[in-house]
């Protein structure tokens, strides 16, 4: 883990509220897994809480790393507003990623993402095509406008999105696209970063799977385990707490309770 002063290279506006940050630093070279993040400073004194970002690709060769995020608050907002040569105060990379070592050449894995679950889980497609593993993409968003990083995925793998609004692809919550298109399917490995409602849904079906995992959003203060701010219990036990920052923010599915 480094704290240091990573250059913003360039930003770029995906949607109307998504936004591509692209970093540059030593921080990139240190092999961040997939489904690790950043724990960045918004250069406004006004905003004195870090900001959790999950890596959603790494060019060690350039030293840079590129986060994707979506303007919900006026920190996010501000960050949207910074431009190329700012340097931004970060930590990273943080908490624990996706488990893939045990995935062989040939294998098959289903990612299943929404919202702003994404970005994280473009690394890990990623990381999967680069071992060699096929992908399939299971991906929900509220309606056609909010879609980006179409193209990426589709270059990674089969891609199957589903919105509420059914303005394109699946008409309905991801849960029904899974019941719907993979009811019978088997994966080798099954992973999810999204909204509670998919997480929940993700949960609940591969809940006996060996390798299926969820990756958490949770509000954090501290971002490195001290604070307990993002705790969550265990679905086994609620006398027991992980943190989500430190112990996560991946899961094996019936880990925790979503
Ligand atoms: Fe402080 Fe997780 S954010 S312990």
């Amino acid at each position: 883990m480094l704290q240091e002063n990573l250059t913003v290279v360039s930003q770029r506006q995906l949607t109307a509220d998504v936004f591509e940050l692209t970093l540059q630093g030593k921080m990139a070279t240190t092999d961040p897994v997939a489904g690790q993040f950043v724990d960045v400073k918004i250069p406004d004194s006004s905003h004195l809480l870090r900001r959790p970002f999950g890596i959603a690709q790494v060019d060690a060769a350039k030293s840079q790393l590129r986060l994707l995020y979506r303007t919900v608050g006026q920190g996010t907002a501000a960050l949207s507003q910074v431009t190329a040569g700012t340097r931004l105060d970060t930590i990273g990379p943080l908490g624990h990623g996706f488990p893939t070592d045990f995935l062989q050449a040939g294998q098959h894995a289903l990612i299943i993402g929404g919202g702003t679950g994404i970005p994280p889980l473009y690394a890990l497609s990623r990381q999967l095509v680069a071992q060699g593993v096929e992908v399939t993409h299971a991906i929900g968003f509220g309606r056609q406008q909010q879609i980006f990083y179409e193209q990426e995925f589709r270059e990674l793998g089969a891609v199957h999105y589903a919105t509420d609004d059914g303005s394109y692809g699946f008409h309905g919550h991801i849960g029904l696209l899974l019941d719907a298109q993979f009811a019978d399917a088997e994966f080798d490995a099954v992973y999810a970063c999204g909204p509670r409602g998919l997480l929940m849904a993700v949960n609940n079906r591969y809940r006996e799977h060996p390798h299926a995992y969820v990756s958490l959003e949770s509000r954090m203060a501290c971002g490195v385990g001290e604070c307990y701010a993002c705790v969550v219990p265990a679905q086994a036990d609620p006398t027991k707490m992980y943190k989500v920052c430190d112990d996560g923010p991946v899961f094996a599915t019936g880990e925790v309770a979503i």
